[in-house]
């Protein structure tokens, strides 16, 4: 069944998604439900499509002011098709809405930021967007409805079934395996499904919260911000934790190479909740939690992407399936990150990212060097015996960490002080990540100007720098540094072990240098 063909008054541009066509006036949208059924939504018949047009309308208002307007009925009198209120029988609706224009979009915005070089004046801008997003979207999940009846779309019953659904779809088109069931069954997931429900984390939230669905109209007020499309065909993928809620805007951020802007907003959101009571108790389970949210935002838009027509669907489709894959193993694997390159390349900044995305502990010989030389004479602090001393802590601290993910944080000049933390943490059970942040002759000017700036107020990204090198000790480091190369790992590479090394472009921006990386990361589909 074919939707009525009638365009409403003044269309301009017809956007179409699996369920919907929306008809795109200058003043307003019309957004009219497909007669489709496909299994998780079902509008056959007019009567569901007022159904949930009415919904659509209802729920919408909560997070939109002044957009979502009316519906329109779409009559039929002697054969000819019109909008009114009267007169004639009724055919089918359209929501109306206010017409956004499209460069309002979050995802048109980041979009376009990344096109042109991005300044310190636009990066300033996204930043405020995020975090006037990320307060939109705390308030509405605080004022978000919650219950004894919805505290159960947060149990192990409600996640096993929505797994399996989504990735029955993708069975059939024959996707190789994804490994989700242990983690469900895991004692760790079964603990914190249980704290959040008893927390009242498990709420009647958006349940498609992408950037798409985000219009920026005002980016200096937070009620200028509107959560646009949320799941009205069903409670079941509407109601749930809060942190699966932004999993998705987290997933849709890292699907488009946005893994910056992924970690600064989830940071503005967090910091919204009170700390003790919200956050913390949760901390624990985040870094396996997380990525399997994620992993299952991905897995649904897989779905869709291999539901919607067009020719970019089956790549999409494959994207997403190996983000899902990724995010997967970091859920069940840690992660060690080698981070070497030369003072001034940018690593400890680098880490801050890292260890907020990995959910890794920075171990780093600057900090180390602080705390055993304190303030003694650089002649000490820094001659042959201290080295020796600072890079054994380092070793040794690392040991100590048995489960979590680490990033260890040195210039790692010599490849005998690679080779020991390679030697002891390149295992089977975990991804090991050799960084290398390499500076480019014809761009030493950048890090020479980086290294003048860190004694001026510049400084690493969430973390103490406690570096003390100037351009003198980078000049002095360049002349006996043995620099390292891919090679390097795969000496220490049998079978089954997972190991990437990522060589970066250390005068790149820090946005650009972490963005980079992650992609790279994840496309040697480990
Ligand atoms: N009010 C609007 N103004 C401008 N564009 C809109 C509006 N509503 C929807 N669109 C466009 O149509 C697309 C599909 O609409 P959406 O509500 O997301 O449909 P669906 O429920 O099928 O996902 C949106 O991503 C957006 O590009
Ligand atoms: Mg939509």
């Amino acid at each position: 069944m074919n939707c009525p063909d009638f365009k409403p008054p003044d269309t301009e541009e017809i956007v179409e998604t699996h369920i919907s066509r929306v008809y795109l006036a200058p003043k307003f949208a019309y957004k009219q439900k497909k007669p489709v059924n496909l299994g998780f939504v079902d509008y056959t018949t007019l009567e569901k499509r007022i159904f949930y047009a009415k919904k659509e309308l209802s729920l919408n208002r909560r997070a939109c002011s002044g957009i979502y307007l009316d519906l329109a009925e779409l009559r039929q009198k002697k054969g000819r098709l019109f909008i009114g209120f009267k007169g004639g029988a009724l055919k089918d609706v359209f929501v109306r809405m206010r017409r956004v224009d499209s460069d309002r979009f979050l995802s048109n915005i980041l979009k376009s930021a990344e096109a042109g070089s991005a300044n310190t004046e636009d990066i300033l801008n996204i930043s405020n967007i995020l975090k006037k997003t990320a307060k939109k979207i705390y308030l509405f999940h605080k004022n978000a409805r919650t219950s004894k009846r919805i505290s159960k779309f947060g149990g192990e019953d409600i996640y096993r079934a929505n797994w399996d659904d989504n990735y029955k779809t993708l069975e059939t088109f024959q996707t190789p395996h994804l490994d989700y069931s242990a983690f469900l069954s895991s004692p760790l997931f079964s603990e914190f499904i249980r704290l959040r429900a008893q927390g009242g984390f498990i709420r009647d939230v958006h349940g498609d919260l992408r950037m798409e669905h985000i219009a920026v109209l005002d980016p200096r007020r937070v009620n200028g911000i509107c959560l646009m499309d949320c799941v009205e065909f069903d409670e079941r993928y509407r109601c749930q934790d809060i942190y699966l809620d932004v999993a998705f805007l987290l997933m849709d951020f890292e699907f488009n190479g946005c893994f910056y802007e992924s970690v600064l907003f989830f940071g503005y959101y967090k910091n919204c909740f009170n700390y003790l009571k919200s956050i913390a108790p949760f901390e624990k389970y985040e870094p396996s939690v997380m990525p399997f949210f994620k992993a299952y935002r991905a897995v649904v838009r897989c779905k869709i992407s291999l539901l919607s027509p067009g020719e970019d669907a089956p790549a999409k489709a494959s994207k997403y399936f190996n983000l899902a894959d990724f995010y997967l193993k970091l859920a069940q694997k840690r992660v060690i990150i080698l981070n070497c390159g030369l003072s001034g390349s940018g690593k400890s900044s680098l880490s801050g990212l890292l260890s907020r995305w990995f959910y890794a502990r920075v171990i780093s010989t600057d900090e180390i060097r602080q705390n055993l030389y304190g303030s003694a004479a650089k002649s000490v602090k820094y001659s042959a015996d201290a080295n020796i001393a600072v890079y054994r802590t380092m070793l040794e601290e690392g040991l100590k960490e048995s489960c979590g993910s680490i990033i260890f944080d040195a210039t790692f000049l010599k490849r005998s002080h690679r080779e020991k933390i390679i030697g002891s943490f390149y295992k089977k059970d975990c991804i090991f990540i050799f960084v290398y942040s390499k500076i480019y002759k014809e761009k030493e000017e950048i890090i020479l100007k980086r290294l003048s700036d860190r004694f001026n107020g510049g400084g690493g990204y969430g973390l103490k720098d406690y570096s003390e090198a100037d351009a003198s000790v980078y000049f002095n480091q360049k002349n006996y540094f043995e620099e390292p190369s891919e090679n390097e790992l795969a000496s220490f590479a049998p079978a089954a072990r997972t190991g990437i090394f990522a060589q970066i472009d250390a005068a790149l921006e820090l946005k650009d240098r972490f963005n980079g990386l992650i992609k790279t990361v994840i496309a040697q589909k480990i």
